[in-house]
């Protein structure tokens, strides 16, 4: 979104800035003429998902969960989303002054694990009956598609297509990768996951889709999830397992991380010996590696980034054996 493109855009939403700031390509921290500060960001979805999207989340902030979403009672808030001449959708809402949660506190991390849980609880109504923009079947071909992805880099790598270190690299680990890619998909398989694919209608919840520490803010007011572009219908280890690997993968696999974000979940519902087994296979997949192969632009293919996601992968099994204590520990 260029600069002069934002007025126009405002302007549809029926405010005049004042001053404005880029957080980066497609959003803006907006100041209007009258003191109040909004993000504007662009929404690359089509119209019936956003408007899907915005009646679910008017529901959910009607049943009292903090989600930083217009307000339809103020005037900025009357429409759920403006176009540009360009015919990309633009949405505005409230900014919410706070901190980043850090998960150095795990008071923090509890926090964030109340707040999803408040999230899925006031989605629920919403979904009730009809299920769109669902992805719980999808589980296990994203991780096969993912694994093909790596397959193919170590095809390339044995030919020896990337730089020398990255080459030499991937072929010294490729099977080590591969395994945790297979131990990811039968323990997906072991997990009941295909009865629960068949009942979308029983087990399907609101899921925000990319929950982590940068899509919470805390205030005293409480704890906001923001950044719906992602929210789908999917099953709630889904959600969790996003918080936890967003919250984790740079904090070496610290399980009092994820202990928190459980133990706050749990706070708010109960969760059952098999949210675990699925949140247990998708932890397992070798995300790291897969988004440093990946043309992912903040995790570039060099050889730190790959021995840095290696050693990543390396933690998880020793943190997926706490996760086993801690669900016998904690649930039915
Ligand atoms: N409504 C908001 N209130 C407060 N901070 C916001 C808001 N929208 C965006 N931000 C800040 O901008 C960052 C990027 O916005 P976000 O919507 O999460 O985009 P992205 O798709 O890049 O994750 C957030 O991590 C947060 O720090
Ligand atoms: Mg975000």
């Amino acid at each position: 979104m260029s600069e002069s493109m934002i007025n126009p855009i405002a302007e549809r939403f029926g405010i005049k800035i004042s001053r404005k700031k880029k957080i980066r390509g497609g959003i803006y921290r907006i100041v209007t003429s009258k003191g109040k500060t909004f993000s504007l960001k662009r929404m690359p979805k089509r119209v019936g998902r956003l408007k899907w999207i915005d009646r679910i989340l008017l529901r959910i902030q009607r049943n009292g969960s903090l989600v930083a979403w217009r307000n339809p009672n103020t005037p900025e808030g009357r429409k759920p989303y403006a176009t540009s001449r360009k015919g990309e959708h633009y949405v505005l809402t409230p900014w919410i002054s706070g901190r980043k949660p850090s998960p150095r506190s795990l008071s923090d991390m509890r926090r964030c694990g109340v707040a999803l849980a408040r999230f899925h609880k006031a989605g629920h109504a919403g979904i009730k009956g009809k299920i769109a923009y669902s992805r719980i079947g999808s589980w296990y071909s994203a991780l096969r598609h993912r694994e093909g992805y790596i397959k193919h880099k170590i095809v390339k790598a044995r030919r020896n297509a990337f730089s020398l270190s990255n080459s030499r690299f991937i072929k010294q680990h490729g099977s080590e990768i591969l395994r945790y890619s297979n131990r990811a998909k039968a323990l997906l398989q072991g997990s009941g996951y295909y009865q629960y694919r068949r009942n979308p209608r029983k087990f399907g919840i609101l899921c925000h889709g990319d929950g982590g520490p940068s899509n919470f803010i805390i205030n005293s007011k409480g704890t906001y999830l923001i950044d719906f572009e992602t929210v789908h219908v999917d099953l709630r280890a889904y959600d969790l397992y996003r918080v936890i690997y967003n919250s984790c993968k740079d904090y070496k696999w610290n399980f009092s991380i994820a202990s928190a974000i459980l133990d706050g979940y749990r706070q708010v519902s109960k969760l059952h010996k098999n949210d675990f087994k699925l949140l247990r296979a998708l932890l397992r997949f070798p995300y790291t590696t897969y988004l440093v192969l990946s043309p992912f632009k903040r995790l570039p293919f060099t050889k730190r980034r790959l021995q840095w996601a290696l050693e990543s992968e390396r933690k998880i099994g020793p943190f997926l054996k706490k996760l086993d204590e801690y669900a016998a520990k904690n649930c039915s």
